[in-house]
């Protein structure tokens, strides 16, 4: 027997999912969009009904998002009808057979795996590197689900490094198939190694929950086209040569290496960091759980118990804001604001199919470029990494400041991606300069109402909160010398708040920011922008019939120049001369606004569920020439209703 299954049967109904539970930790507290998402399961059908033979093929789901390269070209993976792959004018990278007899491209397969009750139980395979040359690597994760099931996560492991974090979309009962395509190739220097693999997707299989993930992973590695791929500019970045983990390190053991915070610190010491080092840059994976998945939406700390007569409990809180922290040897290095990634349950699960939401299938990773402490890190001491989230403790009035820790929890990695100089004795020296990191500028009012009788009835509030930070220092290394440095300024603002005595629930939420990295041979800079538009209501009558409906506007703007280590997307329309000339782009764009509507209804006896979502997505791709004007590249306006895609707009453009 699972462990999961025994653990469920000793404790009950609140362990049975664990990763929709109020929390591990004692704490009673539920966001309205947990609580009544544990009474949707993701399928318009009834849980008496046993599941019937499928008669129509499985619904394809998709994340609207720019193509990526493959050997086929310029490869969707948005498509909602597989298969609609490449651009019309796309011609197949050549194959090629090298002296040695070594052909290019192949494909490697990772894994091919049905997840059950699989908490606990990861996927674990070896990988030998492919007898193939490459400087390019994509991914192919599909995965078919039938049935009833909820939004899972999934974590890609190459050994302790965590590469890829996902979820899955809730089925329908004739079934649903995704495909994601990534490109792997920052993490080249780990491909390049024999790895253990793990592939870590926690999910739970019983009489209600039905949905098997099926699921199948490949590595396809290629040569792009001789010469293109070159230096400078918006060009691809010469992946890192040495990638080292901040996590939990438990990949010899065939174990999930993130930290569950903050039941567990998210901390590693690095004995090893290399002297010569001359860039180095911490992304950061996060992924908020049970009390922290709706972050964006939990109350004022002082306001956790506000509708506890009336809601029938506590809210989650630490406030509807959040901060990723990186420090170094107890220095804060930078901070993440997280995009506020609203997986498939969420909210009201007809939103989302059978476009999901943005970043669902690839929860994106901030970078932050640490090289202004390699002085410090080079030093060939030990050095300590540490991740810490935090969210605000207010007085129930105007005063807030950053707490120390967050409800439970969020699962946590980082990596350290290192560039070294040719010189293995050389050592990087310098001295550890400015580190100008003051607390954040918090601005907040809140209002609570109560009806004639005194019952709580609307919580309001008006949260600003805005930071900046520079840290700068002199470094010499092999080749270069002179004043690096990271600076980072960010606001945020919700206008949010409570009604229907706890039930309802607005936010109006926005994060801009803008980060740069400068120095002799870096110069990165990306800004950003996360809008969130979020009105829900969920009424329940005294019969227990419940009525969900929910608007949800999301939109996310990305502009990405110079050096980035993670892929901008602009590397395969270079790659094939897509592109005027390399040397006119700057950096990338994207644009969307994912917007949606969507209502549910159920009777108290659950003998069968209603509801429908409409969406609508458009998303822009381009790059930006150096006067600021920008060459579309990749366009998508798609709709749909009721779980059918009604109009769907593509265009690809360039050269
Ligand atoms: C991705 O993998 C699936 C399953 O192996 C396969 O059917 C599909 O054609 C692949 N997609 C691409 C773009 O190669
Ligand atoms: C998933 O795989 C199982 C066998 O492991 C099979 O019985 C089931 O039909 C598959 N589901 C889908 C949706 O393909
Ligand atoms: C209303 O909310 C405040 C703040 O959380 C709390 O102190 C008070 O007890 C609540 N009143 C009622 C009647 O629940
Ligand atoms: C105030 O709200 C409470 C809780 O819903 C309810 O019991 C009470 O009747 C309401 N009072 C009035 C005057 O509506
Ligand atoms: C939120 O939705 C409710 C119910 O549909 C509506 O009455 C209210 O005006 C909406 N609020 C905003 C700010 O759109
Ligand atoms: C609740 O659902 C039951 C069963 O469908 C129905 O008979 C009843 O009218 C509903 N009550 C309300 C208030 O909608
Ligand atoms: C989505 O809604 C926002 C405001 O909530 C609006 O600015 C944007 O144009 C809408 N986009 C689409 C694609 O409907
Ligand atoms: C792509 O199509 C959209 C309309 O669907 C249009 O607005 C956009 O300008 C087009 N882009 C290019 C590059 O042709
Ligand atoms: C949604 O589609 C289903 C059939 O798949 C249909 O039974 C239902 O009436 C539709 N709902 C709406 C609101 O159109």
């Amino acid at each position: 027997m699972n462990i999961w299954v025994l653990l469920n049967l000793v404790a009950g109904i609140a362990l049975a999912h664990p990763d929709l539970g109020p929390g591990k930790r004692g704490s009673s507290a539920i966001h309205p969009f947990v609580k009544y998402k544990s009474l949707l399961g993701g399928d318009t059908t009834p849980s008496t009904t046993s599941a019937p033979t499928p008669t129509r093929p499985p619904l394809e789901c998709f994340q609207v998002a720019e193509p990526v390269l493959t050997p086929s070209g310029l490869t969707r993976r948005d498509a909602s009808q597989i298969p609609v792959f490449v651009a019309a004018d796309q011609k197949p990278i050549e194959a090629v057979v090298d002296g040695g007899g070594q052909s290019s491209p192949c494909t490697v397969l990772l894994m091919d795996h049905t997840f059950a009750n699989s908490y606990g139980a990861p996927f674990v395979g070896e990988y030998t590197p492919p007898a193939c040359d490459f400087d390019h690597v994509v991914i192919n994760f599909t995965t078919k689900v039938r049935g009833r099931q909820y939004d899972r996560t999934g974590v890609f492991y190459l050994g302790d490094n965590e590469v890829w974090r996902t979820s899955t979309a809730e089925p329908t009962s004739y079934g649903i198939r995704w495909e994601w395509l990534k490109d792997m190739t920052a993490f080249q220097s780990l491909w390049k190694q024999p790895q253990t693999i793990i592939f870590d997707l926690e999910n739970i299989v019983d009489n209600t929950y039905t949905g098997l993930l099926n699921t199948t992973l490949t590595a396809t590695f290629f040569k792009t086209p001789a010469g293109k791929p070159g230096e400078g500019g918006a060009r691809s970045h010469r992946p890192a040569d040495l990638v080292i983990p901040v996590s939990q390190r438990l990949g010899a053991e065939g174990k999930p290496s993130q930290f569950v915070y903050p039941a567990q610190e998210a901390k590693s010491i690095v004995a090893d960091f290399p002297r010569n080092a001359n860039r180095a840059v911490v992304t950061v994976d996060v992924k908020g759980q049970g009390n922290e998945e709706f972050w964006w939406s939990n109350v004022l700390q002082s306001a956790t118990d506000a509708f506890d007569d009336t809601y029938g409990g506590a809210y989650p809180g630490y406030s509807p804001f959040r901060e990723v922290q990186v420090l170094i040897d107890g220095h804060l290095a930078g901070v993440s604001w997280p995009f506020p990634v609203i997986y498939t349950g969420g909210v009201v699960p007809q939103l989302h199919r059978p476009i999901v939401g943005i970043q669902a299938f690839d929860i994106a990773e901030h970078e932050i470029d640490v090289s202004p402490f390699l002085p410090l890190l080079c030093d060939g001491g030990s050095h300590t990494f540490d991740i810490k989230i935090l969210g605000l403790i207010d007085d129930g009035a105007s005063s807030a400041e950053l707490s120390t820790t967050t409800d439970d929890e969020w699962y946590v990695t980082a990596k350290i991606f290192v560039w070294l100089d040719d010189d293995t004795g050389a050592v990087t020296t310098g001295s550890l300069g400015n580190l100008y990191t003051s607390a954040p500028t918090i601005a907040l009012t809140q209002r609570l109402t109560q009806n004639a009788t005194g019952a709580n009835e609307t919580l309001e509030y008006n949260l600003a909160v805005s930071r900046s930070l520079t840290i700068s220092s002199y470094v010499k290394t092999q080749n270069t010398e002179g004043t690096v440095t990271w600076t980072q300024s960010l606001s945020y603002s919700n206008i949010g708040g409570v009604s229907g005595f706890g039930n309802n629930n607005l936010n109006a939420f926005s994060i801009s920011g803008a980060d740069a990295a400068t120095g002799p041979a870096t110069n990165y800079a990306m800004s950003y922008a996360y809008p969130l538009f979020a009105n829900s209501t969920a009424t329940v009558s005294p019969e227990g019939n419940l009525t969900l409906w929910a608007q949800v506007d999301q939109g996310l703007h990305v502009e990405v120049r110079g050096d980035a280590v993670l892929p901008t997307g602009l590397e395969g329309f270079l790659a094939l001369g897509k592109i005027a000339a390399a040397d006119t782009i700057e950096g990338s764009i994207l644009r969307t606004w994912r917007n949606g509507t969507a209502d549910y209804y159920r009777p108290g006896d659950n003998s069968y569920s209603t509801g429908a979502g409409r969406t609508h997505q458009v998303f822009s791709f381009g790059g930006i020439r150096p006067d600021g004007g920008v060459e579309d590249l990749y366009h998508r306006d798609v709709s749909a209703f009721n779980d059918t895609v009604t109009a769907d707009h593509v265009n690809f453009s360039g050269k």
